[in-house]
């Protein structure tokens, strides 16, 4: 066990005053030590037991705002007395007159209980020295209030705690403090000797720490919770998801915010009248002048598979524009980087997966973002086909705890079939995302061999259930409350 400095020097002088037997906390006196640092010392020296601490509660009495104005200007009892005392006697109203309305009330029942009571609407003493002794001691008792003595008269304690506002009294407790047979077996067997406690700037400059002892650090001692930094509930459970895939050998593909409408679409074999690239989805970035596409060689392929098609599918039977395919846009879904990846690494079997940030023109809604993420994959393989992919969801979604899911037909232009995945929870059933297999018009232009089965799943629908909101703009909103207490479902 280790000790402080502070703690070694009250427990010495705990050691000189042993046999006093408990001393109070207060009647501590070391030199250069505060009360506080005192008071802090006593503390950890009895959590370590090398102390005996007992607690005595008690009250705390002292004049409050309305004593000390009656110690300046006189208890109103004693005021009226003195006006008495000269004039003799005096009708009710003067009394009022000279004392204001509320003091001279007090005045008068405070005489009141001398026997001194109105007759016929005026007032007068009768045995007076009574009456100045007992005004005396009430006068003397304010001021050694104020003076902090102790010794107080029980009987006028009593007296003015009826009275409202002259006195307060507040409870208290007092630690009495005794070495104990611990404490003194400890300095029996720890020489008195220099050490440092806390290392300062000075210390360092001037060196005069070298040679020295410094004070250990006690890792059992208790201390304090306090709230340390933590990962949003959107780092973990990214990490989560992360580590699922990358648990079953996915590779992890970045894509870039902006894309060319080429790839965010034409690439998969989205029509150029399709509503989806209408200014209502998406945003189109503005750029005056035409950009450079970044794979020229394929704008050739994607007119002809729009217009004509590939093999005996038919196309969507239009004129493509290439300029259209040029603009660049906020991609609307990560499937933009799916689609360039297997492009640019076209060997199989291969299986990726990225989550990351999509952009959409949409009215924020308690379902709904313009910026949320998405939890893209794509497994390019001879055994990619439907059934790989619904096993691949149940395994993803399992993983993450939803053991009841569900598939939905549904369409997208570049999948066939597509099926939309479906968690049920409490009875609820949350849409999750789409998924399918790439059509041949997707795949065949773009020199892809196998079957591709991909996914994009919404991550914020996920968190929702997952963290159990009710409003998905709740992940956002920063609530300290939420983010500091937000659970992990096992
Ligand atoms: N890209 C689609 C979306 O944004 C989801 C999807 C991905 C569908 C891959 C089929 C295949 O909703």
């Amino acid at each position: 066990m280790e000790i402080s400095r502070n703690e070694e020097r009250v427990l010495r002088h705990l050691l000189s005053t042993k046999d006093k037997g408990f001393v109070r906390e207060q009647s501590l006196e070391i030199e250069s030590l505060s009360d506080r640092e005192i008071s802090s010392a006593v503390s950890w020296l009895d959590s370590k037991g090398l102390i005996e601490l007992q607690k005595e509660t008690g009250s705390r009495i002292q004049l409050s705002n309305e004593g000390e104005e009656f110690l300046e200007k006189g208890l109103p009892e004693e005021r009226l007395f003195l006006v008495l005392q000269e004039e003799g006697k005096l009708p009710v109203r003067k009394c009022m007159d000279i004392l204001g309305p509320s003091e001279g009330k007090i005045a008068l029942a405070q005489l009141s209980r001398f026997g001194i009571r109105p007759k016929a609407g005026e007032i007068s003493i009768s045995d007076p020295d009574a009456i100045k002794k007992e005004i005396g001691r009430r006068k003397k008792f304010l001021v050694s209030l104020r003076e902090g003595e102790k010794d107080l008269p029980e009987d006028l304690v009593d007296h003015f705690r009826k009275r409202e506002n002259v006195i307060s009294v507040r409870a208290v407790t007092t630690r009495l403090v005794k070495i104990s047979k611990d404490g003194e077996e400890y300095l029996s067997t720890h020489a008195e000797e220099e050490r440092i406690d806390f290392l300062t700037p000075d210390m360092i400059v001037s060196r005069s720490w070298k040679g020295k002892r410094f004070r250990s650090y006690d890792l059992n001692t208790p201390v304090e919770k306090i709230d340390s930094a933590s990962k949003h509930p959107m780092t973990y459970l990214i990490e989560r998801v992360r580590e699922i895939f990358l648990s079953m050998g996915f590779r992890e593909m970045k894509g870039h915010y902006v894309e060319y409408s080429g790839w965010n679409m034409d690439a998969l074999f989205i029509p150029q009248d399709h509503p989806a690239r209408d200014m209502q989805d998406t945003f189109y970035l503005k750029s005056g002048k035409e950009v450079e596409f970044e794979h020229p060689e394929i704008l050739e392929v994607l007119k002809k598979v729009h217009e004509k098609g590939v093999e005996e599918y038919p196309g969507w039977q239009y004129d493509w524009s290439e300029k259209r395919a040029r603009e660049l846009l906020l991609r609307t879904h990560t499937t933009v980087s799916t689609i360039r990846y297997l492009y640019e690494n076209k060997e199989a079997p291969l299986a990726l997966f990225s989550v990351e940030k999509v952009f959409r023109h949409e009215s924020v809604d308690w379902k709904h973002l313009a910026e949320l993420h998405q939890i893209e994959g794509a497994v390019h393989s001879k055994e990619a086909n439907i059934s790989t992919l619904k096993w691949l969801m149940r395994i993803f979604y399992e993983s993450l705890g939803f053991k009841d899911i569900k598939f939905l037909p549904s369409y997208y232009p570049y999948t066939e079939p597509s099926i939309d995945v479906v968690v049920k929870i409490n009875g609820k059933e949350v849409e999750l995302g789409g998924s399918g297999v790439f059509r041949p018009e997707v795949t065949k232009p773009l020199g892809l061999k196998e079957p591709v089965i991909a996914w994009g799943l919404g991550l914020e629908r996920l968190a929702m259930i997952y963290y159990n909101l009710s409003d998905i703009r709740e992940i956002y909103n920063s609530d300290l409350d939420w983010l500091k207490n937000f659970r992990l479902i096992p």
